[in-house]
C-alpha cells in the first residue's frame, strides 16, 4: 500500500498558500484492509476512509464513470490495480492533479506545477464534464488565486461554455451551488467568480438573475466594496443591492442561503440609501426606517448593516442614529403609567416621546 498526500493540499504548498485539509490517497490497498488497519468509512459503499487519529481524508485509489445527472449518477471503481495516474486523471484541475509521496517527491503527470508556473487553471481531461460543478469550482478558484495572476486556459473555458448550454448545471443541488458561492465570497477577487461564470454563460443556468445586472460597472462597485469588507454577508448584500431591481428573497429561497444573509440584503437593498444621509432625514422618515428595521427591540442589526452602507458609500452621515435610539430607550413605559397614562394612548404617548426625540437631532 502507498500513501500519498492529493489535492489542494499539495498545490497550495507548492504556491505557498496555508494548507487547512489533507486528502490522501490509497494505492493497491483494499477496503478490508483499510478497515484492519482501524480507518473508519465514510459512507456505506464509497472508498474513503476516515484515519482513526489525524480524521484526515484517505481514498482509495478510483476511476470514475458518470451514469447519470446531477451528483448521484456517478459509477466508480476501486481496486488494488487502479494506479495513481488513473486516479490523477479522473480530477478537475492539473494543478488539484498532483500528488506528493512522504519523501516529498512530488507525481506530476498532467504538467500540474508547469500549470502553476504559469498560472493556468486547466482541465486534466474531458472527464472535467462529468461533474458540473467544476464549473464553479473553477470560477472559485480563478476568484482565490486572481491577484497571483491566474487565468482560466482558454480550452477549459470552452469547455465550460459547452457544459454550460446543456442541461447539466440546472441538476445542481442549491446545496452544492450555495457553497461555492459562499467559498468564493470569502476569496480575494469574489467579483472573479462572477465574471468567470459570466463569460461561460452559467450565470444563466445558476444564477439567473444576476446574469444581465452584473455589468462591468457593477463589477467596479461590488470591486471596491471587497476592498473595504472581507465578510461574506457583507460582500453578498451588498453585490444584490448593487445589482438593482432583483428579488432578493426569491434568490435566497431558491439557493437556500442561511436566513442571516437572506435577511442582511433585504435590509441593505431597502434601506442603504436612507441610512447613508440619516442625519438629513425629516424626523418622522427617522423614526420609520428605526421602526422599519425594528432597532428598538433589535439594535444589533446594525452591527451587520452599518458595514454595508459604509462599503456602498463613500460619504455617509449617520452620527445622530446611535444617540437617538440610546434616548429611545431611556423611555420608560412604567414611569408614563404613573403619569396616568394607559392603553392605546400610552402607545401614543410612547410613539409622540420618539418623534420628539428624533425632531431633537435634527
Ligand atoms: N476534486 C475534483 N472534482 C471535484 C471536487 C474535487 O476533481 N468536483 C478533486 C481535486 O483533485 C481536488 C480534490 O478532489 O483537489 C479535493 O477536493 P476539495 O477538498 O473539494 O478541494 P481542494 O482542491 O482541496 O480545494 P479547497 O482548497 O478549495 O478545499
Amino acid at each position: 500500500m502507498q500513501i500519498y498526500l492529493v489535492g489542494g493540499a499539495v498545490r497550495d504548498q507548492l504556491l505557498d498558500y496555508p494548507v487547512y485539509d489533507k486528502d490522501w490517497v490509497v494505492v493497491g490497498a483494499s477496503a478490508e484492509e483499510m478497515l484492519e488497519q482501524g480507518f473508519q468509512p465514510v459512507g456505506q459503499d464509497f472508498p474513503v476512509f476516515i484515519h482513526p487519529d489525524s480524521g484526515e481524508e484517505y481514498a482509495l485509489a478510483r476511476t470514475e464513470r458518470k451514469s447519470g445527472k446531477g451528483y448521484t449518477g456517478f459509477q466508480y471503481h476501486a481496486s488494488k490495480a487502479v494506479t495513481l495516474e488513473e486516479d490523477l486523471l479522473r480530477r478537475d484541475l492539473t494543478i488539484n492533479a498532483m500528488a506528493m509521496d512522504d519523501a516529498g517527491n512530488i507525481v506530476d503527470p498532467y504538467n500540474g506545477q508547469s500549470d502553476l508556473k504559469y498560472k493556468l487553471l486547466r482541465h486534466v481531461s474531458p472527464a472535467f464534464s462529468e461533474d458540473p460543478l467544476r464549473v464553479l469550482r473553477v470560477a472559485r478558484f480563478a476568484s482565490r488565486y486572481h491577484h497571483l495572476g491566474f487565468q482560466v486556459a482558454d480550452d477549459t473555458l470552452s469547455l465550460m461554455k459547452s457544459l454550460s448550454q446543456t442541461d447539466e448545471l440546472e441538476h445542481l443541488t442549491a446545496e452544492r451551488v450555495w457553497k461555492e458561492f459562499e467559498r468564493a465570497l470569502g476569496e480575494i477577487s469574489p467579483q472573479v467568480f462572477l465574471q468567470v461564470l459570466q463569460s461561460c454563460a452559467a450565470t444563466l443556468k445558476v444564477f439567473p438573475e444576476l446574469h444581465s445586472q452584473f455589468t462591468d460597472t457593477v463589477c467596479k462597485a461590488f470591486t471596491e466594496v471587497t476592498n473595504k469588507t472581507a465578510q461574506p454577508e457583507t460582500r453578498f448584500a451588498c453585490l444584490l443591492t448593487l445589482c438593482g431591481e432583483i428579488d432578493i428573497a426569491a434568490l435566497c429561497d431558491r439557493l437556500k442561503t442561511p436566513k442571516a444573509y437572506k435577511e442582511l440584503a433585504l435590509q441593505c437593498q431597502q434601506q442603504h440609501q436612507a441610512l447613508s444621509r440619516f442625519d438629513y432625514l425629516a424626523p418622522d422618515t427617522k423614526l420609520q426606517i428605526i421602526s422599519q428595521l425594528d432597532l428598538i427591540r433589535r439594535p444589533q442589526r446594525l452591527e451587520a448593516l452599518l458595514p454595508c452602507v459604509e462599503a456602498l458609500h463613500s460619504d455617509i452621515s449617520i452620527t445622530t442614529l446611535n444617540p437617538i435610539l440610546e434616548s429611545i430607550n431611556q423611555i420608560q413605559p412604567k414611569q408614563l403609567m404613573q403619569e396616568g397614562f394607559k392603553g392605546p394612548e400610552l402607545g401614543k404617548e410612547i410613539e409622540k416621546r420618539r418623534l420628539q426625540i428624533c425632531e431633537s437631532f435634527s
